[in-house]
């Protein structure tokens, strides 16, 4: 049935939103693996069989949201919370610089003070000095005002990620506390744009009453604010938030289902968006050992190697087993680097890797 779907899909025909939600809603194995290597020929033909790398800082905890999922919520005293100084972050940028990954991405809890928005701006300068412009800098610190967007622009970042979570009104409504607005965060993105970034969104799966429908509209959110770069990964619950207490810890069974739900919605997001850069998440990790190789292999083109000091990890967990803890910088990037060619792919060291989207937006 899927299969003549999977035909279109090599015509490079578009295909309709009931198409779209029929491969999501596929479950049968032969099915599902015909759709994982329909993703991966197009991720083939629009982006080719490239890993990139983009060594991810988690450089603080401390967060004025408190989103109902998340595991370093504001309202989560079980958390130790911490934030690195400045030479702590660039020396964390400078050590993926010399390891050859092409860019780096910036990542903490929700922070809008002037002392934290000075802060970021000077690190940002001062990586781009210590690396003489050549490290690509990702920021991922959620929702700003477009002035301060517009200074780390400026100091010299150049694309930012910020998921939309889910587009469902009621399902946002459901996992976020009153003062949290899926409007506020879709104008957020379309400052970013204004500002110059490439941009970068993306939602969880497998969100309690979340439908297929509702991952189709995702989709489709993302095509049309025309977005550049993609990063999602399945909801795995934590036991010290709201949604994560409702929740007893995953059975195989459930882990094996949110698994094989991210993977599907990756290969779909790449038959639909095409030259987009879509990363493998660290949650695909959190469910199967192999789960990020699994993601490239179904049509994502990117992974976040973890570059924090392995002494602040245990405090950036935002959901529960979140691989990696007791790892180095260097342990992931050996390990990393080894399942990639594993999988018969190149790794594109020292490059940005900027999406391909991106590019072809510029030129036209
Ligand atoms: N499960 C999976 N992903 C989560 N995130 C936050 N909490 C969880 C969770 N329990 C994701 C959010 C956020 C990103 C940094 O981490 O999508 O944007
Ligand atoms: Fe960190 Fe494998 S990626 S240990």
């Amino acid at each position: 049935m899927s299969h003549n779907i999977l035909d279109k899909v090599d015509r490079d025909d578009e295909l309709t939103p009931a198409e779209m939600k029929a491969l999501l809603d596929i479950s049968d194995p032969a099915e599902l693996q015909a759709l994982y290597d329909c993703a991966y020929r197009v991720k083939a033909r629009y982006v080719g069989k490239v890993a990139y790398f983009r060594g991810i800082i988690e450089c603080s905890n401390i967060c004025v949201k408190d989103c109902y999922y998340c595991g370093i919520r504001k309202s989560n005293t079980q958390v130790e919370r911490f934030m690195m100084d400045e030479e702590e972050i660039v020396r964390e940028a400078v050590w993926a610089f010399e390891n050859e990954y092409g860019s780096a991405v910036i990542q903490s809890g929700e922070r809008q003070d002037s002392a934290y928005i000075d802060l970021i701006e000077r690190v940002i300068k001062r990586i781009k000095e210590r690396t003489d412009g050549k490290l690509g800098i990702t920021l991922s610190l959620g929702e700003q005002t477009e002035e301060t967007y517009r200074r780390w622009r400026e100091a010299g970042a150049h694309r930012y990620l910020l998921r939309i979570e889910t587009t469902s009104p009621e399902l946002y409504r459901r996992f976020h506390p009153a003062d949290h607005s899926l409007e506020v965060r879709k104008n957020c993105l379309a400052l970013l744009k204004k500002t110059g970034y490439q941009v970068g969104t993306g939602v969880m799966m497998g969100l309690p009453g979340q439908t297929s429908e509702d991952l189709v509209n995702d989709i489709l959110f993302m095509k049309e604010i025309d977005v550049d770069m993609i990063g999602m990964g399945p909801y795995i619950p934590h036991r010290d938030t709201p949604m994560g207490k409702k929740i007893p810890p995953y059975t195989d069974g459930q882990r094996q289902a949110a698994l094989i739900l991210g993977l599907k919605m990756i290969a779909v997001t790449r038959i639909t968006l095409k030259d987009v850069n879509i990363a493998a998440a660290t949650a695909l990790q959190a469910l199967e050992h192999t789960g990020r190789e699994m993601g490239l292999q179904c049509g994502a083109n990117v992974i976040m190697p973890n570059v924090t000091e392995t002494d602040y990890r245990p405090n950036y967990r935002l959901y529960d087993n979140k691989p990696c803890l007791d790892e180095n910088s260097s342990m992931c990037r050996g390990c990393l680097t080894h399942r990639i060619q594993g999988i018969g792919e190149t790794i594109g060291f020292n490059e940005w890797g900027d999406s391909r989207h991106y590019a072809k937006r510029m030129r036209s």
